[in-house]
């Protein structure tokens, strides 16, 4: 976790558990400038380190608009045509399925997998578009690592 959120959650900790709803509502609103957003991840800690349960903390976070979960959204096109069908692009998709979820639970970062077309650069496959962007010879390992960089 950022050092700053570690030190928020470290100064509410201090408050005495159960933290009341003026610490909680504190606590979030500093994470959320910080981390510009609240992570799933980071709602689990802080309602361990604050004394509330996970789906009470999920509920504060909800009532209030100002709170967010995810503070971007990328989207990625996996070509699923027949010529990058057959050089991996199911393990590609499914490598940024995984990665995607871990993205957005601890860094509040989405990413959206889509399954696309042909892009007719089929011998340069398997091809992925990140955000528009075409990248060719795709590796599973590659495209993991593509998402732990955005
Ligand atoms: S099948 Fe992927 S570019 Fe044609």
């Amino acid at each position: 976790m950022n050092q700053q959120a570690e030190e928020i959650l470290k100064f509410y900790e201090r408050q005495g558990k159960p933290a009341g709803q003026e610490e909680i509502l504190g606590a979030l609103q500093e994470l959320q400038q910080v981390l510009g957003c609240i992570p799933k991840e980071v709602q689990e800690e802080t309602a361990k380190r604050l004394g509330v349960k996970p789906s009470f903390l999920s509920a504060f976070i909800k009532k209030y608009p100002g709170f967010k979960e995810v503070s971007a959204v990328h989207e990625i096109h996996v070509c699923t045509g027949p010529s990058c069908g057959s050089k991996d692009a199911l393990k590609i998709l499914r490598a940024l399925e995984q990665e995607s979820a871990q993205k957005e639970r601890k860094e509040g970062i989405s990413v959206k997998i889509v399954k696309g077309r042909c892009t007719r650069r089929c011998a340069k496959g398997p091809n992925i578009k990140v955000n528009g962007e075409l990248c060719h010879h795709m590796t599973p390992e590659q495209a993991a690592d593509l998402i732990r960089r955005l």
